[in-house]
């Protein structure tokens, strides 16, 4: 009897909340939804149930700490993005801004935004890629695939730390393996940490995701400090260039902001470039015609060389058509397919109309960009990877491939995420070669073109690799591989 009326408490309390938070949030004007438990609201759903949550449900939630509504229409979500002017900010969780820093460049809007953002394009942007750190990529994704022998390798893992070794070669000038193990440790509890609720007690992601801000904080002051102890020794990367002066001798930037700099360079590339590079390799072994397509025209590339360790330089890369659309088109469709990137936030500064419904103010906009990518009028068959319907049009131009955004915060990573990958593709093509499509597929030309391999350059000896197992794909709420994606990497073929 006791437990009966415990029980009725409790529903009529549970109903009573739900109420409560549904009445607080009404307004004339909202699209249709429901806003689910107070502070929590329907942020539970959200991440389990994913796609079919935003597809289906509703336009109104309540999600990740705020009132929020989801756009799906294409014409809507551009809107979103093209109007950071008429008050419509970025609008990440408070998790976020309180890990990645005040100065890191999503927290800023205004004449600060515009001043941080062209100090970070200045260090990342085409012109330093072309000029400074494309060699540096180069040099560095050389050595580290080479030593991909005889052993099983988890591309997840792997791209993780690829992206953070060579991210903190540009950055820092210095070779820091095992610095970058421990930092991918750090990096993933931090990501985790910024897309959770702001509870900060123990074992909360976000508890942990702030321990490793401050363990991140350490490293990087410490380079910080090494370096400013060594003022002659120039080493021409990006610390370097964080660390100038101006005429009056005064630091361009305080060391505060020089450290959210530093992470939000490692933060936003971390997620984005490893899992388009595991996709990417997930998808051309599933598509051995892409891959070999990929693999003849950086193969190509590699016969051009005059001397065997000539690096890769900017007219290579603008060449690499296929691997840029190839790969940029394999690297454009594999962002497509996957979607990598979900949705991104914007918060209403005012109250806002939109199609039709009023936002009050403070409230969260999703702009939720998966469905657009499967529209299957400009994607036909959209569920097929198909990179080569990126040369028949200009579908990067079409406005409905936001995979790096829109408008004022348009990724300005964009070009190193894509040289990091096509880089990485152009050594992993011409020195591995994937072993069912060898005696599968290219059974009769294998003797030719090992011997072609071999005759370009002592290095790039042919090794095979293979996929280990069956790989699962899960795509929300981000596109990972929950038991890992193993490649099995065998030695030299004579
Ligand atoms: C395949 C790789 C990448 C993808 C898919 C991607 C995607 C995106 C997207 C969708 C945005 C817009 C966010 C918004 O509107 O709120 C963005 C912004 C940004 N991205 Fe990337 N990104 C990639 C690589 C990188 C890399 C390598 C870096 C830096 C090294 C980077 C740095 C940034 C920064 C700093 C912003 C914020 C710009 C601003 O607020 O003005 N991204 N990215």
């Amino acid at each position: 009897m006791v437990l009966l009326g415990i029980v009725l408490c409790l529903l009529v309390l549970c109903g009573g909340l739900l109420r409560w938070n549904e009445v607080r949030h009404r307004q004339k004007g909202l699209p249709p939804g429901t806003m689910g438990w107070p502070v929590i609201g329907e942020t539970l759903e959200f991440l389990k149930q994913g796609p079919s949550f935003l597809k289906n449900q509703k336009a109104r939630t309540h999600i990740l700490g705020s009132p929020t509504v989801i756009c799906t229409e294409p014409e809507i979500n551009k809107y979103v993005l093209m109007n950071e002017n008429k008050g419509l900010l970025p609008g990440y969780p408070q998790s976020l801004t309180n890990i990645m820093g005040k100065w890191n460049v999503a927290a800023l809007h205004g004449p600060q935004h515009k001043a941080m953002r062209s100090a970070m394009i200045a260090l990342v942007g085409p012109t330093a890629i072309r000029d400074q750190l494309l060699p540096k990529i180069d040099e560095f994704m050389r050595s580290y695939l080479c030593h991909w022998n005889n052993r099983v390798i988890d591309i997840q893992e792997e791209s993780k730390e690829l992206w953070l070794n060579s991210v903190l070669k540009l950055i820092a000038g210095i070779d820091i393996v095992p610095l970058a193990k421990s930092l991918k440790f750090d990096f993933i509890k931090l990501v985790h940490g910024t897309i959770s609720l702001p509870f900060n007690f123990p074992g909360t992601n976000y508890h942990r995701g702030l321990q490793a801000r401050r363990r991140v904080d350490i490293i990087l002051e410490k380079l910080i400090e090494k370096r400013r102890a060594s003022p002659g020794e120039s080493q021409h990367d990006i610390l370097d260039a964080l660390l100038n002066t101006n005429d009056t001798g005064k630091p361009n930037l305080t060391d505060e902001q020089i450290v959210d700099v530093v992470l939000t360079l490692i933060y936003t590339g971390f997620e984005t470039v490893s899992t388009t590079l595991m996709m990417t390799v997930k998808y051309l072994h599933d598509h051995p015609e892409a891959l070999e397509e990929l693999r003849n025209e950086q193969s190509a590339i590699r016969k051009r060389k005059k001397s065997p360790n000539e690096a890769i330089d900017w007219n290579d890369y603008k060449s690499m058509n296929f691997t840029r659309a190839v790969s940029g088109l394999v690297i454009f469709e594999t962002l497509r397919l996957a979607t990598v990137v979900n949705g991104v936030l914007r918060k209403t500064t005012q109250e806002t109309k939109l199609e039709g419904n009023s936002i009050p103010k403070d409230w969260r906009i999703y702009v939720y960009l998966r469905e657009q990518n499967y529209d299957p009028v400009v994607y036909p068959e959209p569920l097929k990877f198909n990179p080569w319907r990126w040369m028949d049009q200009n579908l990067e131009a079409n406005n409905l491939f936001m995979q790096f955004g829109l408008g004022a915060r348009v990724c300005l990573g964009k070009e190193l995420g894509i040289v990091e990958i096509s880089v990485f593709l152009h050594y992993f093509a011409t020195m591995y070669r994937y072993s069912t499509l060898l005696y599968n597929y290219h059974h009769h030309s294998f003797a030719k073109l090992s011997r072609l391999c071999n005759s370009l350059n002592p290095i790039f000896f042919l090794k095979e690799w293979e996929e280990v197992g069956e790989v699962k794909i899960l795509n929300f709420p981000r596109v990972e591989a929950p038991n890992g994606f193993q490649i099995f990497v065998s030695n030299t073929i004579s």
